[in-house]
């Protein structure tokens, strides 16, 4: 992506990964116009970007990417010439307990977007660029070694790695089939300001700040591959502009660890920031059922894109995990907006 000026669709930058997205490339990029695309679903959230709402540069769009005629005209009246691809349904249990969704947001969803995206650039496709953010979760499971590269074949088990590998596969295929530039990176497991507490690391400061049960499922020796948000938003910048048309990036944290030990980190920097006595919040770890399906291992092999594009995780998880308690001790009212009450029925009907 060379030129300076440009049209960027984000889609779902009202979420956790997307609003970071969206804030870098509005301050970075003045000469950028960003249209934010998204449906405000339980997870898209407006304050996350209340900061950047009111620049010149930056556009809101309420719209459902199921909604084929309506992105259609989207695509028609603003002439996006390219497209950053976040807006899914995001969540592993959400998808055990509720598939249908997932295929229609994530599959479904990402074609009706290059649907469009084709009927406007079939004309001329320089300097178009389909961009679709992925997760590592399509690869499936490792075992107690070896890491994921880009040629790992594809092995989803949850409903929620299905529907991305699927839409993995629909960007890729409608690359070799009607040429549509694209790029996909897969990335391991977010954590920063602004994730929903639903996904471990939020769900479980929450409970602690509440003094609620952490259920912990299975044993807790499921090992993920941590990366902070903004180092994820900066790879992403730099795939956008830099990565190479019809390929795959990986990105990860280099940075394991299994559940359990990075649930007791958590519980020691909690009781230390909320002065609570040492091993209060351990108190509060449940063992409970396992996730069915549940996958053992994630590790990123983040080689090719240091290699290609010279990008490296830049957060120490000690540093980020830091910041990350110090944001949700600090906005409690964020958390109380997006707990409604309809996501705890959900909640303590699955899992408590
Ligand atoms: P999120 O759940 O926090 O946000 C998703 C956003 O998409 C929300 O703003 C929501 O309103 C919007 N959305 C959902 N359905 C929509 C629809 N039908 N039409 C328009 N908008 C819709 O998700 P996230 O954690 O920020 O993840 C963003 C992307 O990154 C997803 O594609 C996810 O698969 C991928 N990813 C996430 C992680 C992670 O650890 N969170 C890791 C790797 C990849
Ligand atoms: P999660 O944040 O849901 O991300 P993902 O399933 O996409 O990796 O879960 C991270 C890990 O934490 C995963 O192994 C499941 C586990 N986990 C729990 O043990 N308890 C919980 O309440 C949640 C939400 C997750």
């Amino acid at each position: 992506m060379n030129s300076s000026k440009r049209n960027i669709l984000i889609t779902g930058g009202a979420g956790f990964i997307g609003s970071h997205v969206i804030r870098l490339f509005v301050n970075k990029y003045p000469d950028y116009q960003i249209f934010n695309l998204d449906a405000l679903t339980y997870a898209g959230n407006l304050e996350n970007i209340k900061d950047i709402e009111d620049a010149s540069n930056y556009h809101f769009l309420k719209a459902d990417i199921t909604d084929a005629d309506k992105i259609k005209t989207l695509f028609q009246k603003y002439k996006f010439d390219s497209v950053i691809h976040l807006a899914a349904e995001s969540h592993v249990d959400r998808s055990i307990s509720n598939p249908k969704i997932f295929v229609e947001t994530n599959v479904t969803g990402t074609l009706n977007l290059m649907e469009a995206a084709l009927e406007i650039w079939k004309e001329n496709l320089e300097d178009k660029l389909f961009y679709h953010i992925s997760t590592d979760e399509v690869y499936g499971t490792l075992g107690e070694t070896g890491l994921f590269t880009e040629t790992t074949s594809y092995a989803p088990n949850s409903p929620y790695s299905a529907s991305k590998a699927a839409s993995d596969h629909f960007v890729r295929a409608y690359g070799e089939t009607y040429n549509l530039p694209y790029v996909i990176s897969n990335c391991s497991n977010n954590y920063g300001p602004n994730q929903f507490p639903e996904k471990l690391i939020p769900l479980f400061i929450n409970n602690i700040i509440e003094n609620k049960s952490l259920p912990v499922y299975g044993d807790g020796k499921y090992t993920r591959d941590w990366l902070y948000v903004l180092d994820h938003a900066r790879a992403i910048d730099l795939v956008f502009h830099k990565g190479k048309n019809k390929s795959t990036y990986n990105i990860g944290g280099f940075n394991e660890w299994q559940n359990i030990d990075l649930i007791r980190l958590l519980c020691s920097i909690m009781d230390k920031k909320l002065n609570r006595n040492e091993g209060a919040s351990e108190a509060l770890i449940t063992f409970i059922k396992d996730r069915p399906g549940h996958d053992k291992r994630y590790a990123i092999d983040a080689s090719k894109i240091n290699k290609e594009l010279g990008w490296d995780p830049s957060v120490t998880f000690e540093e980020g995990l830091l910041k990350t308690v110090e944001w949700y001790l600090k906005n409690p009212k964020w958390i109380a907006a997006v707990i409604s009450g309809s996501y705890k029925e959900y909640y303590k009907k699955q899992y408590l």
